[in-house]
């Protein structure tokens, strides 16, 4: 269920972790080993600490490459260029800790990636529209 609009296209004054929890990211029981609960607590800890925004959202289209996380650029990373960048793959602490420093940071258009961080970028599907809830 999504509870809330699409995110606004002029972006927020910092980046938004946009994080998959649909039928396969997020899922432990498809990912046994894993502890998404935990990524998801880590990603909002660093929001906490450095001030980006974290939502949640029901699939996102490509769940072979669960678990994936939309980084929207900030107002001003949107007008140095910046723009949403999906991550795939993100289900250890390892890339959860990229994604937090590089949104730490100011994310798309404000700082360049974590060299392995951008090895799990991926297309966004054709048709994608990132919906969000808190
Ligand atoms: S559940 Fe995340 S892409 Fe489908």
């Amino acid at each position: 269920m999504a509870l809330s609009s699409r995110t606004s296209l002029t972006g927020s004054a910092s980046c938004t972790l946009v994080v998959c929890r649909g039928c396969c990211c997020g899922n432990a029981r498809k990912q046994p080993g894993t502890d998404p609960a935990w990524r998801l607590e880590l990603l909002r800890a660093g929001a906490a600490e450095h001030g980006f925004q974290v939502r949640t959202t029901d699939c996102l289209g490509p769940c072979d490459q669960a678990d994936v996380i939309v980084v929207r650029p900030s107002a001003a990373g949107r007008r140095a260029g910046g723009k949403a960048t999906w991550i795939g793959f993100v289900s250890d602490d390892d890339s959860t800790e990229e994604v937090v420093r590089w949104a730490a940071a100011g994310g798309p258009g404000l700082a360049a990636p974590p060299a392995t961080l951008e090895l799990q970028f991926i297309k966004p599907p054709r048709d994608a529209r990132v919906r969000s809830r808190r």
